[in-house]
Order: structure tokens, then sequence, then C-alpha cells
């Protein structure tokens, strides 16, 4: 009964969100619904080729809580009015009465009106004439266009389809603007100004939609086994977690690869994670990054981590090596042991997600969540072949397309119970991505270039032996 009360008190709001990474919006929202503990109803259930959502929240505070740390929210509005029509959003606003708009502008407060028209252009002088349609609102303050107290906000929604775009708008709405999500972040952590970058950086937009995936909170202590550099953890950091990575490529860790930027020919001195964190004022939170091959864990058995948040290789732009050798009975000498440096083997991918999926449930606090890529071959792609374990819950499978024939998943789980010994992870139907990858891959030009060359050569060769 309290409930169905504290949902009458709720207050409608539109929730407008960025048009990429789609898939990746209702994941990242449920994430931090279930983080803060916050209640949010569907007044209309949301379709995905829409950027809008209708909802209601308890409070405003609770809106405001949510869209500070969401990626794929681009602003918030308390939804005074929508329909698929002009004159029908008229006809509501006209209906209320004067104490509605009274109890949310107070007389003494500026306001502007503000028109936003999505998938369709609009001149300054067209978008003038819809604000002087909205006359008859009784709001007694001033109108200031710079920094107002309230913004009032028209918009008018044309679907997404740039080459279909209607003469009149699907939808209207109208409202006063609330808050912004996180989307500046995503300008800030910018790999073209980060210090340091390497070849397979992740883009801070995934990277914080990582973190949030990861329900990274206040304090948490956060892994990444692949960190290359370490994009993953400086989102987890700007959320407050304790951040600490491990990689087997030395040279990455130490910012000795060849530079990733066209223009870079050599690194400079202090290009590092850490340098990363002190850009962004985030070095307070972190920890350390430690050359390890993640085949060989070296961590003691009682250390738990609240979240991994992790890029496994693929194999297509850094290799999947492991330590390890071919040869039987291997034994470095004595003499040898201080420079010895170990051969690698192939780390096959159903190999590295076991090793993940082994090493959480052994590492991550119980509630705590595993966040990590997985590459598919879309055409033969069932959540079958992805790898599984029943004590970690598969709670989000996000699809980020990479090409016609592949993609890669963002894979959420969570750790709902100690597990058993003997136990099994489920690895036996995952593909191997990198084998397939080049078998299926067509041929660059310059790979052809090469191929025709040495039939040339070998013909060459042939007809010389003939003679
Ligand atoms: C896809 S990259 C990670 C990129 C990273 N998220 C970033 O933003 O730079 C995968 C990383 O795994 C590392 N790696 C490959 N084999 C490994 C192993 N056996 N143990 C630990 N790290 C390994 C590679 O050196 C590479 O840096």
């Amino acid at each position: 009964m309290r409930y169905i009360n504290n949902m009458r008190k709720m207050k409608k709001y539109l929730l407008w969100f960025a048009n990429e990474n789609i898939e990746f919006r209702r994941p990242e929202i449920d994430s931090l619904l279930a983080l803060m503990n916050i209640k949010m109803k569907f007044l209309q259930e949301p379709q995905n080729s829409e950027p809008f959502w209708i909802v209601q929240f308890e409070s405003e505070d609770d809106v405001k809580k949510l869209a500070e740390r969401s990626v794929s929210l681009k602003m918030c509005l308390e939804l005074w009015a929508y329909a698929e029509t002009t004159t029908k959003l008229h006809d509501i606003l006209k209906s209320y009465q004067k104490s509605f708009y009274e109890s949310h502008i107070a007389t003494e407060q500026s306001f502007k009106i503000k028109v936003e028209t999505f998938c369709k252009h609009f001149t300054q002088k067209e978008k003038v004439e819809k604000i002087e349609q909205f006359n008859y609102l009784p709001v007694e303050g001033t109108v200031k266009l710079k920094d107002p107290d309230v913004c009032l906000q028209y918009i008018e929604y044309y679907g997404t389809i740039p080459t279909k775009v209607p003469d009149e708008p699907y939808y209207v709405f109208f409202g006063k603007w609330i808050t912004d999500g996180l989307r500046q972040l995503i300008q800030t952590l910018s790999l073209k100004s980060r210090k340091f970058i390497g070849n397979t950086s992740m883009d801070p937009e995934l990277s914080l939609l990582m973190a949030n995936q990861a329900q990274i909170k206040n304090g948490d202590m956060v892994l990444d086994p692949f960190v290359g550099s370490g994009s993953l953890l400086i989102a987890a950091a700007q959320f407050g977690g304790y951040v600490i990575g491990t990689d087997i490529n030395y040279l990455m860790l130490h910012g000795k690869t060849k530079p990733s930027r066209i223009k870079q020919k050599v690194r400079e001195i202090n290009e590092s994670i850490k340098a990363n964190m002190e850009q962004y004022k985030i070095g307070h939170r972190y920890l350390d990054v430690l050359v390890n091959d993640f085949s060989c864990s070296f961590w003691r058995d009682d250390v738990k981590f609240d979240a991994i948040i992790t890029d496994p290789p693929y194999g297509i732009r850094e290799a999947t090596e492991r330590v390890g050798t071919e040869k039987e009975n291997y034994i470095v000498s004595e003499e040898h042991l201080s420079t010895h440096i170990p051969s690698k083997v192939e780390y096959g991918i159903s190999r590295i997600y076991g090793d993940l999926i082994s090493f959480s449930l052994k590492h991550l606090k119980l509630g705590g969540r595993l966040v990590c890529w997985f590459p598919i071959f879309r055409e033969t792609y069932t959540e079958d072949g992805l790898p599984s374990h029943p004590c970690l819950k598969l709670v989000a499978n996000s699809e980020q397309v990479l090409s016609k024939l592949t993609s890669r998943r963002l894979l959420t789980f969570e750790k709902i119970e100690e597990p058993t010994p003997g136990s099994k992870i489920n690895i036996q139907n995952i593909l191997d991505f990198r084998e397939k990858y080049f078998e299926t891959r067509e041929e660059t030009r310059s790979e052809k270039r090469i191929r025709e060359a040495e039939l040339r050569n070998q013909n060459r060769i042939k007809y010389l032996n003939k003679k």
C-alpha cells in the first residue's frame, strides 16, 4: 500500500539519451538504479529506436543522482506535457490551472524557453516563432536568455532516420530542464589529449559505461588484469575506485612501446598510466600496475576485489600469449636464471576466459561484478558460446558491432554465490575467434601485392630450374 502511495506521489520526467551505443542504455540505467537504490517507473514502454524515455521518480534528487553518473543520458526534463501534435500539446498546457505553474516556477524566478528539434533543422527565426506560441503561459518572472533561474524546454522529435524526416514531428514535449547527464566527461577524458595511450586504448565513453556496469562506488578495489594503457582504470577511478592493473607487456606498463600517435616519433619520458591519473587529478586513486602473466596468478588466495573490469586480448591487434614452452621437462639452469627471459606460447581464447571466470569466482567479493568484452562472429553467435558458471549471473550482455561479420559483447556478471569445490566452468562452446577471424578475413591490398609477388617469384624459380 505504501509503495502504491509513493508511486502516486512520483513526478513525471523525460530522459533524453545520446543516439549512440543504444544497446548499452538500458543496462547502464538498470545498473545505476540498483547501485543507488532508486525507484524508476516507465510510463511508456521504451523503444530501442527512440532516444527518450517517459518515466516517474520519487524525487528530483533521485533524477539528479542518476544523471550525475549516466554516460548515456544527455539531459532530463520534468515533463509537463507531451503529445503527438503541437495543437494537442498546447491544449494540455492551456488546460492546467494557474496554481500548477505557480508551484513549478516562483514569481521572482527568471526564465527562458529553449527549442530543440531532433533530426530536423530550423532557423533561429523559425525557433523564435515556435517560442512565441507559448505566450499564453501564465509565468510571471522576467525572461533572461543567459543563465536564467529556470529553463523551460520545448522538443520536437522527428525520428532518428535523417533520410525519412516527416513534415510534422512524431512527438512534442514540454517541461522544465532539471539536469544534464555525464557526457561532458567523455570530452574531458578524450584520448586525443590524454598523455599516454596505446594501440588498444578503450575510448572514454565505453570505459565509463563499463565502470557503471561494474557499479563502482567510492572506496571500491578495482582490478583490470589485462590493463594495457589503463583506460578502464581511469574510468573506475573517476567513480571513486582504488585501481590496480596487471599486464604481460613490460614495455606497455613502462610506457616504452612504439608511440600510437601518427606524428609522434618517440614517447615522452614520463608517459605512464600513473601520469594519466595525475592528468585527471585522480592520482590518489591509483594503487599500482604490475607485470604479470594472467595465466599464472600471483595473488594471495584471500585478496578480494569489488569489481574486475577488463578487455582481454583477442589476438587481432595484440598477441594472445602466456608464459610457457612446448618443450617437455624444460628447466632453466641456475646460472641462466637471473638473465632468463621466459618463452611464450599461444594463450587460446577459451583458456583466457576460463581463467578470467575462475579468477573472478575466487577473488570477487560476493555481489561484486566482472565486466568484460567478448569477441564474436555475428552469424553464428548464441549465448551458449559464452563462458559461464552458476555462481556468476549474467546480468547484462550488449553488442558493439565492429564489422559486417564481427562484433564484441560487453558481458556483466554478478557473483551471486561462493562456488563449491570442483564446480565446473563452462567454456566448451567458446569459438576460437582469432583462428576464424584470420580464416574469413578479406585480404588487404598490401597483403595481396605481397602474395602475388611471392607467386611470381616462385614461378620464376620453377622456370629457371626447368631450364
Ligand atoms: C585489448 S588490450 C587492453 C587494452 C586496455 N583496455 C587499454 O585501454 O589500453 C589487452 C592487453 O592484454 C595484455 N595481455 C595479453 N596476454 C596477456 C597475459 N597472458 N597476461 C596479462 N596480460 C596479457 C596485452 O599486453 C594487452 O595490453
